[in-house]
């Protein structure tokens, strides 16, 4: 199953590197192709020859190679790879990746990287158990990096408690288990709507909301990286796609986003309605800024915009998935129980505002999803990148 898959490992300054020669030696017998890149420090604890010669390729580690000033490109090697494995991931290198440091090849490559990045830490107790640590580890798996937990055991320093790396035999299961499990959407095409839309009232001003696109981005990368084909119908929002799955077609208003869903929808087997799209629009643009009558209210006339999801709903094919989100401050679940029929939703994923570390802007989501025979899934507060997983997980099985 790994047999020719391109996983680049990095390693890190830990005592553990000693075991990544026989991850690498597990990856390359299964067929894969393996590169490897190394911090300065790593070279200290395993060395570069063994590296290379169980890799079956040159070692990295410096930006040129000494010898013929030849530039090793991150750029190239984060779009190589299907997976990059940091192992052992030292709690200092955690702490620049969670702060965006690139200040060496190991590192300029996770910014880098179009693939997913799986963590194996080690470290002592106290610097696992530290706060700082775990709050790296935090900011980490809320961008979707994917973790293969740290065990208990003896340590390096004679201590004993959680820091040890994971065994190499479990960390090739869990790159074993990436590949089979995110594959699962290979030959599926997906739309998928995100962020807000604005709504021009004259050329310096516009409505919209609060929505920055967090949650419907983590969905297209979480089924890109499944193996979907995205196209993402998106707002103006700060954030980028950065699978290379993901078709982004930029819109700014409703009546954008409702043409660009009805060009798209038809070729799709899902559509992901996560966009918060403003409900109206004014009647009329000023072709001009708008002045001042400080003496006179100013009345706004707003004219509804097309309901996107209702719409895709009335086009929606026996073969076609659609699902919806429905954003509430009262009366949560009738109103999306209503939603799910009205828009002939398959599911509706329900986000109140009540609870905490929900809704617009942050990096965490707390679900709950309401399906057609009326029964109610309730999640826990989560990462949205692991909301994104539950949600592909939910529309897996209504594939046709
Ligand atoms: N939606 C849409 N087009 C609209 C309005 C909403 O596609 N013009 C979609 C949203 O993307 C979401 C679902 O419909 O998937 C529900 O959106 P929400 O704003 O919660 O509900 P509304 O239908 O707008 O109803 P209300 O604002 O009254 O709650």
């Amino acid at each position: 199953m790994l047999n020719g898959k391109k996983i680049l490992i990095g390693i890190t300054g830990g005592i553990a590197a000693y075991k990544t020669a026989t991850l690498i030696r597990l990856l390359v017998k299964a067929g894969a192709e393996v590169k490897v890149v190394m911090s300065a420090t790593a070279k200290q604890f395993i060395s570069p020859l063994t590296v290379a010669t169980l890799s079956k390729n040159p070692v990295l580690a410096d930006f040129f190679n000494p010898e013929n000033g030849e530039w090793n490109s991150h750029v190239k090697l984060g779009i190589w790879a299907d997976l990059y494995v940091i192992a052992p991931a030292t709690a200092n290198s955690m702490a620049k990746i969670a702060c965006g440091i690139a200040d060496n090849l190991l590192l300029t490559t996770c910014l880098s990287a179009r693939c997913k990045i799986m963590l194996a830490p080690a470290m002592d107790l106290d610097m696992f158990q530290n706060p700082m640590t775990q709050r790296n580890i935090q900011i980490l798996k809320n961008q979707g990096f994917i973790f293969v937990d740290a065990k208990e055991g003896e340590l390096a320093s004679g201590l004993s408690g959680k820091g040890r790396m994971a065994e190499p035999e479990e960390i090739f299961e869990s790159i074993e288990k990436y590949f089979t499990e995110t594959q699962d959407f290979v030959g599926k095409k997906i739309l998928i709507t995100a962020g807000p839309t604005r709504e021009k009232i004259d050329p310096v001003r516009f409505i919209s909301n609060y929505s920055t696109g967090k949650m419907g981005y983590a969905i297209a990368e979480t089924l890109a990286n499944r193996g979907a084909e995205i196209i993402l119908i998106s707002g103006p929002v700060e954030i980028k796609p950065i699978n290379n799955k993901i078709q982004l077609v930029s819109v700014e208003s409703a009546q954008e986003m409702y043409n660009a869903c009805k060009t798209h929808f038809p070729q799709c087997d899902v559509a992901i309605m996560s966009a918060a799209v403003a409900d109206y629009t004014p009647e009329t643009t000023a072709p001009e800024k708008i002045k001042k009558d400080s003496d006179n209210q100013m009345i706004l006339k707003l004219v509804p915009t097309p309901d996107i999801a209702s719409e895709m709903g009335k086009l929606k094919t026996e073969k076609q998935v659609l699902v919806g989100f429905a954003l509430e401050t009262e009366n949560e679940l009738n109103n999306a129980t209503n939603k799910l029929s009205k828009k002939n939703l398959d599911f509706i994923i329900l986000n109140s505002l009540k609870d905490k570390g929900a809704g617009f802007g942050y990096d965490t989501n707390k679900i709950t999803i309401v399906y057609r025979d009326s029964t109610i899934e309730k999640f826990e507060l989560k990462s949205k990148a692991e909301v994104a997983q539950d949600i592909a997980d939910r529309i897996y099985p209504l594939l046709k």
